[in-house]
């Protein structure tokens, strides 16, 4: 993260739809050497996901980008088979999705915009994932989506998501990845008290682990359950 000021830009999700509809291929493949990471984490999500449900299991992926590899592993997965409601903000990242996931379009279901006005039914979903999504929210927006994945969640239901182990309430990059159009938001209330949100929203923590993945910010990753 850089630029670290403490306003948020009034346009600022419309500049990052803009931004990721410009750079979305070049994020892709910045970020396949984050892969390993992202399996680490959805690996553990997916085995405790085993144990709490029977044959079929409903999960959203916030800012599920392209779609690969995390909304495809999920769909490839079988005990539990899943139905992945997929949200992205960027029209360009959810047409890849599309491509990308074609052989899946049976169980997947795509909705274009912002993940804080999505309208889900509470006590629906057996799992919310977010892979580097979160953290594009303004950190107030962070805690306010928090308590709404915890009613959309079933009780034992599981969250996982990455958020900015460092505290600031605003970054902005302007020429992110070295595009001159790569205008970019993040945003966090720092590790220890991203872990302690989503205690205070009511889930029980599973996994709370910091990752120095990106050259540049370190992030804390939590995988945390819904108490019965
Ligand atoms: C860093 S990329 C991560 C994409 C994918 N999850 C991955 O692991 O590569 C962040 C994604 O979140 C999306 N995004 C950012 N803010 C969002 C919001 N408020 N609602 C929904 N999606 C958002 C972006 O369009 C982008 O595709």
């Amino acid at each position: 993260m850089s630029d670290a000021t403490s306003t948020v830009p009034e346009n600022m999700k419309a500049r990052l739809k803009e931004s990721y509809d410009i750079i979305a291929s070049k994020y892709n493949d910045f970020t396949r050497d984050h892969d390993a990471v992202r399996f680490t984490y959805l690996n553990k999500f997916l085995s405790h996901l085993k144990t709490n449900t029977k044959q079929n299991a409903s999960v959203l992926e916030l800012g599920c980008g392209a779609g690969v590899p995390v909304t495809k592993t999920l769909l490839e997965h079988s005990e539990p088979t899943i139905h992945v409601t997929g949200n992205d903000l960027s029209t360009t990242q959810l047409d890849l999705a599309r491509q990308n996931l074609s052989e899946h379009s049976d169980r997947l279901k795509l909705v274009q915009g912002d993940m804080t006005g999505l309208d889900i039914p509470e006590q629906s979903l057996d799992g919310v994932v977010g892979f580097w999504s979160v953290i594009h929210l303004p950190r107030e927006e962070q805690t306010d989506l928090v308590k709404n994945i915890h009613r959309w969640l079933k009780p034992g239901g599981l969250f996982l998501a990455n958020f900015s182990q460092e505290e600031a309430p605003v970054a902005i990059n302007k020429t992110w990845l070295k595009e001159e159009k790569g205008w970019m938001f993040w945003s966090g209330w720092g590790g220890e008290k991203s872990a302690k949100m989503v205690e205070d929203a009511g889930f029980e923590i599973l996994v709370n682990e910091i990752t120095n993945d990106v050259k540049d910010a370190s992030f804390l990753w939590i995988l945390a359950r819904k108490k019965a």
